[in-house]
């Protein structure tokens, strides 16, 4: 369970000065796919980043499973990151130096999970994203489309209850797209965790369980966003 409330953020850069999110509230509840829609610039990135504890909102809050995440310290912070939540970035975020294999490793090891289960998870994983042949490739030696499938193995790895995911399929064909989306909300369901999913794509709000559009930072009804 994710909830949000009266979320802002400003950035402030030189003069120009940018309300990226204001009095943002809505809640999504464990097995829930929440989409979240809006032009370039609308704030998704940012939601995300203060729902992920990335970045630091400047009013409001965020409670993930019962946890006010801006009142953890940085190293409370972390654990909670690294056990409960996993992240897929607008743009990859692989390591580079690392395989693929090795890449969706990272998230386990950290978490303690021993190497046999380790080896079957991944083993499954990139059986499920569709990339079994890839695991001992570097992440430059990949298309951008399977850099985003491994990010999104990566990302489930570890079995996260919040799910935050951004833009995930920009760089996948409709039909990639939609088995990974499909596959992502076949893991919410087992594991009844949140997903909250910033996107474009039509093939990801038909099948999120609902939608929520941004424009400048703050939330509108779908009918006024229609007439814009
Ligand atoms: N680190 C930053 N410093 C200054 N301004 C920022 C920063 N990050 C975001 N912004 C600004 O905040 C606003 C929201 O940006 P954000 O990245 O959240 O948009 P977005 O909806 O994810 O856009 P896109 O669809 O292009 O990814 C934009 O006006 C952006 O310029
Ligand atoms: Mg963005």
């Amino acid at each position: 369970m994710i909830r949000v409330q009266n979320l802002g953020k400003d950035f402030r850069s030189g003069r120009r000065q940018v309300e990226a999110l204001d009095g943002v509230s809505f809640n999504v509840e464990p097995g829930e796919a929440l989409a979240v829609v809006g032009k370039s610039g609308s704030g998704k990135t940012t939601l995300l980043n203060c729902i992920g504890g990335l970045e630091r909102p400047d009013r409001g809050s965020v409670a993930s499973l019962g946890v006010n995440l801006h009142e953890l310290s940085r190293h409370a912070l972390s654990m909670f990151q690294r056990e409960h939540l996993g992240f897929v970035f607008q743009f990859g975020n692989l390591l580079s130096y690392l395989t693929v294999y090795e890449n969706i490793e990272f998230p386990l090891a950290l978490n303690g999970i021993p190497r046999q289960e380790r080896d079957l998870r991944i083993g499954a994983l990139l059986e499920k994203v569709g990339l079994a042949s890839s695991a001992r490739a570097l992440p430059g030696e990949l298309s951008g489309g399977e850099v985003q499938r491994i990010s999104f193995a990566r990302a489930i790895a570890h079995r996260p209850q919040i799910l935050l995911a951004d833009e995930p399929t920009a760089s996948l064909d409709s039909q990639t797209g939609h088995d990974l989306v499909q596959l992502m909300l076949d893991v919410l369901r087992d594991q009844a965790a949140s997903l909250i999913v910033a996107t474009h794509d039509p093939v990801v709000t038909e099948l999120a369980d609902s939608i929520m559009h941004l424009r400048d930072g703050r939330i509108v009804d779908e009918a006024q966003t229609a007439v814009l």
